[in-house]
């Protein structure tokens, strides 16, 4: 049986409708996830989320504890994973308030612990990486947007950068360059991690702002919580229209 598990993002801090059931602190041996993780129902349908960042919101994306969290999330019986990333927007089309399910990546962050290999069980190990997100959880969502009528775009590149900066122009210039359509500081080593554990592994980002050099007005923290609130409610009911199509008994 599938279960899904959702890491909420910045601007997420719970999920709108979940009637939470129990709350979870498992210690892994990566030491403790960002945060208890919370098991609740969407109807009749387990749903368990985890807060990226913490509760209160305080670790930034360079600290986030990537490997305890999946970790935490699979040894409580997850193999989906929905991941919420707020990222600014590269190409044209990824304007602000736009909700987006990429099918590819690029990582540019540096110095995280970006596997569970350490070759300490003897084996020599390469995953298949070709395409980073679960290509029938992406279709999954992209139909349950399409259900409830929330227009998303379907593909896209997404580039990780290492934060907790934002980028200078002439950095998104290059990412542009590379093929990047919007740019997170999370999705990574989030997406490889999940890989590793054998977890199908989607995202679904909210464009928050233009990136840098994009805009007509400096990149604004306040702009950018004003549209992850608006959005939050939106990313709300894709779950829920997700949860009643591919998880309800
Ligand atoms: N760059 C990187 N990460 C982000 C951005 C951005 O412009 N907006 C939200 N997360």
């Amino acid at each position: 049986m599938r279960q899904l598990g959702v890491i909420g993002g910045t601007g997420i801090h719970e999920l709108a409708g979940l009637a939470g059931t129990a709350s979870h602190s498992p210690d892994t041996p990566f030491g403790a996830p960002s945060a208890p993780l919370q098991e609740g129902l969407f109807g009749d349908c387990r749903v368990f989320f985890l807060q990226r960042h913490g509760s209160p919101a305080v670790v930034p994306p360079h600290l986030v504890n990537y490997r305890a969290n999946l970790w935490a999330l699979k040894s409580l019986g997850v193999t989906d994973v929905v991941a919420i990333n707020a990222v600014g927007g590269i190409a044209s089309s990824m304007q602000p308030g736009v909700l987006v399910i990429p099918d590819q990546v690029i990582d540019y962050t540096w110095g995280r612990a970006h596997t569970f290999d350490d070759g300490s069980d003897g084996q020599l190990r390469h995953i298949d990486f070709t395409e980073p997100y679960h290509r029938e959880l992406r279709l999954a969502l992209a139909a349950a947007a399409d259900c409830a009528a929330i227009s998303c775009q379907t593909s896209a590149v997404h580039g990780v950068t290492q934060g907790p900066r934002l980028e200078t122009a002439a950095e998104i210039r290059r990412l542009a360059a590379d093929g990047c359509d919007v740019v997170g500081m999370t999705g990574m080593p989030e997406a490889a991690l999940a890989r590793e554990l054998e977890l199908a592994y989607a995202s679904v980002c909210m464009v928050v702002n233009p990136a840098a050099g994009l805009g007509d007005e400096p990149i604004s923290l306040a702009v950018m919580g004003e549209i992850l609130q608006r959005e939050a409610g939106v990313v709300g009911l894709l779950l829920r229209t997700l949860v009643a199509q591919r998880y309800s008994a």
